[in-house]
């Protein structure tokens, strides 16, 4: 979900919309605002993308300035209606409450407020918390911070909680444990959200909350808490992201924006860790390489896409450096009693670095003791600031839900870990490692090459808008590249999409073939991988000669597969392990042009949301 909240002198529901705006890509099932005017506490929210909300309160102007408070939701319990929707108020309407997370403990906590003949609007687990510091403000003469103290002091489960009250029309009081929130203090004015895309027009001043804490914004002051009340220590750091890069800048999308920014995204992500002698300097990583000489295993844990560039990053490190890698979805992770120790390092990779099921899955692999090492792109989130080291990936903010920049970046971090590692191992592969490293320096420019060829690819996916089911078909990386493709199809253009090994085919999906089905197919690299080339066109041969309308990825100038190949579709010669780097691309535009071709909203795909910070 995103959250907004904005005191100062500038009109607040101007700020708060603008800042919703922003953040709408966390979740955009219903949005609502509650601004207080002369002691006055005013809601408005509607189920819905953030425009449902602009109409009504088109409606019905309001001149408020002072303090305001927004929210986009993503919802967890109770369906996205008018109703469920943020911010809730207590029974006197005197207190406004928005929340990201979940409260675990509501069902107990609203037998007890209805036995004291409380009325609930919603089926929300948030109303509780509505009533219960509609309750607790009285009992603290009007203090809204120490009203939220105490009602977290009784609060189970994940949350960020912001709030007002018609009765201080200068504050506005939040609350963190385990969800994002970020102050912006400005001058004379301060802000909070969910993450500074919200108030980076305005600031680029951020102090970061920890955990358990409650601040307290004021238009001078930012007086940050635990939930007794004690001075609670706070990071302040200077954003640097370019305002501009979250804007859509002339494209219709933000994905169609966040595709073309590719080939900057990786060499931003290269940036001064290739030397020209090929030393890689990861300095981040906070790991000494006598740490990493310890390592005897590699567990990857993840979601969504990034999930899928932990999949091929174990085929790379496992070859490269000898070490044992698995790779698991992060909410599996933890509860299958996972063998860990100290020599277990634990990469976890999250775009956001917020993804509740990952964050808790690096919290219990440092309890088991293991080293974790994050990717992530946004600077400050909160597993990287849990992890022992970090490796951030350099794509700017990705705004659009379905992940393109972020999954390219993840690779080449994800490379330059393996790469490093087995450097720093002096394993056998010395001399391929260093070739490798040259020519992932040149991937920008390659991948620059591919946008350039992807017209023909915008068409064929136009015209198979009226297809029910595509397959997707790789080997060794290039099941999962065959993964993501299957997964953005689903994500933008809701279709039944489906990925397979090549090899395990004929152990059954095959069976799935009928006349013009369409079907994707992967073909690895000649270089080196002869073998896994040629089992993959029989694979082509063995579909097609079954009905398939074959659409075939492979390296231009390929003659092998074009026989079989009803679409051919060329990107340039690159050593098979990088080739996800390239062979992800054509996947992309595929899946946002037949998304188009639908009508969807590729930004903001129905249901999903860019952060999930519940498990
Ligand atoms: C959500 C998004 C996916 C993303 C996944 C993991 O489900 O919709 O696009 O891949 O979260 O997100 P993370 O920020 O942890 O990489």
């Amino acid at each position: 979900c995103g959250i907004v909240g904005y005191v100062g002198p500038q009109p607040a529901l101007e700020v708060v919309r603008d800042g919703l705006q922003r953040l709408e890509y966390r979740g955009y099932d219903s949005a609502g605002v509650a601004v207080v005017t002369e002691g006055r506490l005013e809601t408005e929210k509607r189920a819905g993308k953030l425009t449902n909300l602009e109409e009504a309160l088109a409606e019905t102007p309001r001149s408020a300035d002072g303090i305001g408070i927004g929210h986009t939701r993503w919802a967890t319990h109770g369906a996205p209606n008018d109703v469920n929707a943020h911010p809730h108020v207590d029974n006197d309407n005197r207190v406004a409450v928005i929340h990201n997370g979940i409260i675990e403990n509501f069902a107990a906590l609203r037998l007890e407020l209805e036995e004291r003949d409380c009325k609930f609007t919603s089926e929300t687990d948030t109303e509780v918390v509505a009533h219960l510091l509609g309750e607790e403000v009285k009992e603290h003469d009007e203090d809204l911070a120490a009203a939220m103290r105490a009602v977290c002091r009784r609060l189970d489960g994940t949350f960020t909680l912001v709030a007002t009250y018609a009765g201080d029309p200068d504050t506005v009081v939040a609350a963190r444990r385990n969800s994002p929130l970020v102050v912006g203090r400005g001058d004379g004015e301060n802000f909070l959200a969910s993450d500074v895309a919200a108030f980076i027009a305005h600031t680029r001043h951020a102090v970061e909350l920890g955990q358990d804490q409650v601040v307290e914004l004021r238009r001078d002051s930012v007086n940050v808490t635990d939930y007794d009340g004690n001075p609670a220590p706070v990071r302040e750091y200077h954003v640097d992201w370019d305002a501009s890069a979250a804007e859509k800048g002339g494209y219709d999308y933000f994905m169609l924006k966040e595709i073309v920014e590719q080939p900057q995204a990786v060499a931003d992500t290269l940036l001064g860790r290739v030397g020209v002698d090929g030393t890689l300097t990861l300095d981040e990583m906070r790991l000494a390489p006598s740490e990493l000489r310890e390592i005897e295993k590699i567990v990857i844990i993840a979601c969504g896409t990034s999930y899928h560039a932990g999949l091929i990053a174990k085929y790379a490190i496992e070859h490269w450096c000898r070490v044992p890698c698995e790779v698991e979805v992060a909410s599996e992770f933890r509860y299958r009693d996972p063998i860990l120790n100290r020599q277990t390092m634990v990469i976890a990779i999250s775009q956001s670095g917020e993804s509740m099921d990952t964050l808790m899955a690096v919290r219990y692999a440092r309890e088991q003791r293991a080293r974790v090492l994050a990717i992530c792109n946004v600077n400050g989130s909160t597993i990287p600031r849990e992890s022992d080291g970090v490796l951030y990936t350099h794509a700017g903010p990705e705004v659009g839900v379905a992940a393109t920049k972020t999954f390219l970046t993840q690779l080449v971090a994800c490379y330059l870990i393996g790469l490093y590692l087995a450097q720093v191992r002096n394993t056998k592969f010395g001399d391929e490692v260093n070739a490798v490293i040259g020519q992932l320096a040149r991937m920008p420019e390659q991948v620059q090459e591919v946008l350039g060829t992807v017209g023909p690819v915008r068409e064929l996916a136009r015209s198979l808008s009226g297809s029910g089911t595509v397959l997707f078909l790789g080997r060794h990386v290039g099941y999962p590249v065959a993964l993501e493709g299957a997964l953005k199809l689903k994500e933008l253009a809701y279709m039944h999409a489906e990925a397979f090994a090549a090899g395990e085919l004929k152990h059954g999906p095959i069976a799935l073939i009928e006349d013009g089905l369409p079907v994707v197919v992967v073909v690895p690299s000649r270089e080196g991988r002869g073998v896994l080339h040629d089992k993959i066109v029989s694979n082509i041969q063995e579909i097609r000669a079954r009905g398939a309308r074959t659409i075939v990825i492979a390296e231009e100038g390929d003659e092998t597969v074009r026989p079989y190949a009803d679409e051919l579709i060329g990107i340039p010669s690159v050593p098979t392990l990088l080739q996800p780097i390239i062979a992800s691309i054509p996947m992309q535009v595929f899946a946002c042009e037949l998304a188009l071709a639908k009508g969807n909203d590729v930004d903001r795909p129905r249901n999903l949301a860019k952060s999930v910070t519940v498990e």
